[in-house]
This record gives structure tokens, C-alpha cells and sequence, in this order.
């Protein structure tokens, strides 16, 4: 098992929610995290003064900008795959083709791009984590709403076995962390009353889980050397791996 003190990470997405609680783990372990956002600078920079982490703007699906950050913030030894652009904030004005691709280009070909690029930082070390974080969504029946978002999901999984078998050589793991209901703070703000009665009755442990308790549950699959290609579900039993 791997000890993370002094390892360099790069959080996408990590300025709220479970972004933020991989990067407050990840430095409380002593290490030096990049803490990347888009759009909320004040929200990043805050916790990045909190935690003595590096907040750094860039849009992960602009290809130039990723190169950018990868140059920027020199080898990364750890990816935490993790921004999203959220299934319920789609424009009103935006056609079905144009929410697609705006889906696909954060959440899939995002990672994509970051995957890539931290990887030709991670060969040069002979080392590197990857951690995709996907959703239970990538095997759920998805709804209108959720149909863009649930392909984004499913695809990473077949992206992180690409890093998992281009890295092995280089002694770099490629996982992914697939959650249930996790009860960050907008998620407490959306999901109340009936909507989220309905939801726990989903589970069969009766509730969501918090953003620090998924981390750390990331975190502990990939200290380990020899799991790679892999998926860790983590929904309180909503769905069971046969
Ligand atoms: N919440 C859940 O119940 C749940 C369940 C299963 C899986 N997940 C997965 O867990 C991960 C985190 O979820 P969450 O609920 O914590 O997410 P969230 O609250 O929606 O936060 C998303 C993060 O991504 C950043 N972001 C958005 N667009 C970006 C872009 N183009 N480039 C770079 N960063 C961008 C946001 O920062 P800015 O606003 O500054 O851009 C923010 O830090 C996601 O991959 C999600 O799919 C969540």
C-alpha cells in the first residue's frame, strides 16, 4: 500500500462537493494538491487558502488550457478525474444536440484530455494514480434528463481501462470510483422532502453518504499497486455487482 505524503495531485473539479473532499484528504496526507475549477474562482481560492493547495482556473474541455495546466503544475503523480457539468443545470435556450455536446465535452472527453496529458507526466516518472470518478448513472436506466450524463459515465469506464492498459508498463493504475447518492451541499439543497424519501427508498442502507467518506474510499483503492482497470461501486447497495 502506497503512502501519499509529498505526491503531487491534480483534482478536477475540486473546489465543491466531492472535489473538495478528495482535495482536503489529499492534504491533510501532505500532499500538494492543484485544486482545479472553471467557472467560481472566489469558491476555489477559498479553499485552496483553507487547505494550502494551488487553485488554478481552466476549462478541462479546452484543449490548449488542459496542456496549459499540465505544463504549469510540472508531473502529476495523482489524478482524481472528478469535474462534471451537472445534469440539471442545462440552459434553457440550449438545443438536445448542443446540451450533448456540452455534456460529453466536460465530463467525457474533460477526462479524457486530462487523463492524457497526466499520463505523459506520470511515464516520465514510472509511477501514477488514476482515479475517473463515475456514477452509479453508468449503469442506471437514465431518464431524458439523465441520458447525455449516463453516456458520459458509461464511456469512462471503457476510458479507464485505455489508461490502465497504456500505463501499466510505467507502473500507473487507472480505477474508477462509481458513487450512489452522495449528500454534498447542493445535492442536500436539491434533493428534500418526498424527492429524497423516494430516493433513499433506492438504497438499500437507507441513506446517501457523505463527500469525505466517498474520498477516502477512492483513496484507499488506489493506494494500492496492483489494482488497475477496475471499478469500486460505492451506493449503499443500490446497485450489486453479480
Ligand atoms: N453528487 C452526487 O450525488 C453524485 C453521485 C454520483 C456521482 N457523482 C460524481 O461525482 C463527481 C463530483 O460530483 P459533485 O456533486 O461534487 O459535483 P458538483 O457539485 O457539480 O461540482 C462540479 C465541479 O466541477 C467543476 N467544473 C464544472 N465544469 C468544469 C469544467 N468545464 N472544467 C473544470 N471544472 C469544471 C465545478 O467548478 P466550477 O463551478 O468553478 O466550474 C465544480 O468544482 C462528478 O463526477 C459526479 O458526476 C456525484
Amino acid at each position: 500500500m502506497d503512502d501519499f505524503n509529498g505526491k503531487t495531485v491534480l483534482v478536477t473539479g475540486g473546489s465543491r462537493g466531492l472535489g473538495e473532499a478528495f482535495c482536503r484528504e489529499f492534504a491533510r496526507m501532505g500532499c500538494k494538491v492543484i485544486l482545479n475549477y472553471a467557472h467560481g474562482k472566489d469558491v476555489a481560492e477559498a479553499v485552496a487558502s483553507e487547505i494550502g493547495a494551488l487553485a488554478y482556473s481552466c476549462d478541462i474541455s479546452d484543449e490548449k488550457a488542459v496542456e496549459k495546466m499540465f505544463q504549469d503544475a510540472g508531473p502529476v503523480d495523482i489524478l482524481v478525474n472528478n469535474a462534471r457539468i451537472d445534469p440539471y443545470k442545462r440552459p434553457a435556450d440550449a438545443t438536445d444536440g448542443e446540451w450533448w455536446d456540452q455534456v460529453m465535452s466536460v465530463n467525457l472527453k474533460g477526462a479524457y484530455l486530462c487523463g492524457k496529458f497526466a499520463l505523459e507526466g506520470m511515464k516520465k516518472k514510472n509511477w501514477g494514480r488514476m482515479l475517473h470518478i463515475s456514477s452509479i448513472w453508468a449503469y442506471q436506466k437514465p431518464n431524458e434528463r439523465m441520458l447525455s450524463y449516463a453516456a458520459a459515465k458509461s464511456a469512462m469506464h471503457a476510458l479507464s481501462r485505455g489508461f490502465a492498459a497504456i500505463g501499466a508498463p510505467y507502473n500507473i493504475t487507472s480505477n474508477v470510483l462509481a458513487p450512489g447518492l452522495i449528500m454534498t451541499k447542493l445535492v442536500s439543497e436539491r434533493l428534500t422532502g418526498e424527492a429524497l424519501e423516494r430516493e433513499i427508498a433506492t438504497i438499500p442502507l437507507g441513506h446517501g453518504e457523505s463527500p469525505q467518506e466517498i474520498a477516502l474510499a477512492g483513496i484507499n483503492m488506489i493506494r494500492s499497486s496492483f489494482i488497475t482497470g477496475e471499478v469500486l461501486d460505492i451506493n449503499g447497495g443500490a446497485f450489486m455487482r453479480p
